[in-house]
């Protein structure tokens, strides 16, 4: 896939460019929770390099679903502050996206300055993909860059309809996400092994189906593991599951077990605490009282034989209930032998629910792309088109 990208020979100085990121991260007590390898640490590279070259950089986010209203809890302050720290300058904030105000702060810019607008979703326009929003957008700046592939799914004023009022590019960030993936979709090598866990099956089967005549196997964990199991017959005690989700697994099943790996044997609790008895039993002797938080050992092994003989590996989702970290040893386990095939794999791991885990473990850059999409990944290797990549392609 051929995008328009940012170029090493272009002329930014003094240019004022609109850059679109995805700094949609936790905010706990005022503070944006953002590891070294986060949304909002990643997309500083991008920014800087715009600095560098003497732009005055416009930054724009959405934080949370606001519904087009002013929310306090969703101001975009703590993630200035965030970038601030990373920028190594203070990172002004306006107060509101468009308007008076702001085009006053845009002509207080310098070469190298950064202001960053309030959340472009306080304005009811943005979910709409509206002409209005993206041409008072457009006033701000001489060119527009997107850099936030987990958003880019959303056919959004800020990513789809600015692109038909400014000069418009992909930022490194997006870059190097859409070119490892569509790699994937030209030519992804033998054998080819997909890993999913999680609990929603409604969000993994479009993937498993677009893979599905040119993956070699599919291993499963998590929820979705159980809900196959549900699917197979077998006893599942008091798991977690998606209850509607068993009937689909039965259509998967019947036309792609041979290919599909379910666990062999499993971690059962009886509650869920992280200092429960935990005991490791065959997956058919799972009891009415139990629950299963975790694969076994065997499944474990089993899994890492087949990613250790993997050419491509893609991997989305937590394999066991890690909510607890006493139940996420397969996932720590899998995050480690997937990363120890990195080079002689090309391998992708999603981020969302299993990004804590592979940054605490310092795995965090031993991927060939360790993802910052959650929805808009699962929309791309399920082979949907998304519109803020659409919107600049070649
Ligand atoms: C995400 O966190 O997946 C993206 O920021 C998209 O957020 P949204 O689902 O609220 O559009």
């Amino acid at each position: 896939m051929r995008l328009r990208k940012l170029r090493s020979d272009m002329k930014l100085k003094g240019k004022r460019v609109l850059v679109r990121i995805d700094a949609n991260v936790p905010i706990k007590k005022g503070k944006a929770i953002d590891g070294p390898h986060g949304r909002i640490a990643r997309s500083a590279v991008g920014i800087n390099w715009l600095l560098q070259r003497g732009a005055r950089v416009i930054v724009m986010t959405h934080l949370g679903r606001p519904n087009g209203r002013r929310v306090s809890a969703y101001t975009v302050k703590p993630v200035a502050k965030r970038l601030s720290g990373l920028l190594g300058g203070k990172v002004k904030v306006a107060r509101s996206v468009v308007g008076p105000d702001v085009h006053k702060l845009v002509e207080q810019l310098k070469d190298g300055d950064v202001l960053m607008l309030e959340n472009v979703r306080f304005d009811s326009r943005e979910k709409e993909n509206a002409p209005s929003y993206a041409s008072a957008l457009a006033k701000l700046a001489d060119l527009y860059v997107n850099d936030a592939f987990a958003v880019s799914h959303r056919a959004h004023t800020s990513l789809d309809a600015i692109t038909s009022e400014l000069p418009s590019y992909a930022g490194p960030l997006l870059a190097n996400e859409i070119s490892v993936l569509s790699k994937l979709e030209a030519k992804a090598r033998n054998p080819f092994v997909l890993t999913i866990g999680g609990l929603k099956m409604s969000t993994k089967i479009p993937i498993m189906k677009h893979f599905a005549s040119r993956v070699d196997k599919v291993l499963v964990g998590g929820a979705i593991a159980t809900a196959f199991l549900v699917a197979k017959g077998l006893e599942v005690g008091r798991s977690a599951y998606e209850h509607e989700a068993v009937s689909e697994a039965k259509k998967v099943l019947a036309r792609y077990e041979s290919k599909l790996l379910l666990p062999t044997d499993v971690v059962v609790v009886k509650a869920l605490r992280k200092d429960a008895r935990q005991e490791v039993v065959p997956i058919d002797a799972v009891k009415p009282t139990q629950r299963i938080v975790d694969l076994g050992p065997n499944t474990i092994a089993r899994y890492k034989e087949l990613i250790g003989e993997a050419k491509t590996i893609v991997w989305n989702g937590p394999l066991g209930y890690c909510e607890i970290s006493e139940f996420c040893g397969a996932t720590r386990s899998i995050a480690g032998a997937i990363a120890d095939r990195t080079g002689k794999a090309t391998t992708i791991v999603g981020g969302g629910d299993t990004m804590p885990v592979i940054e605490k473990l310092g795995l965090a850059d031993q991927y060939t792309l360790l993802s910052t999409g959650g929805g808009a990944l699962l929309q791309f290797l399920a082979g949907e088109k998304l519109p803020g990549i659409e919107a600049l392609k070649l």
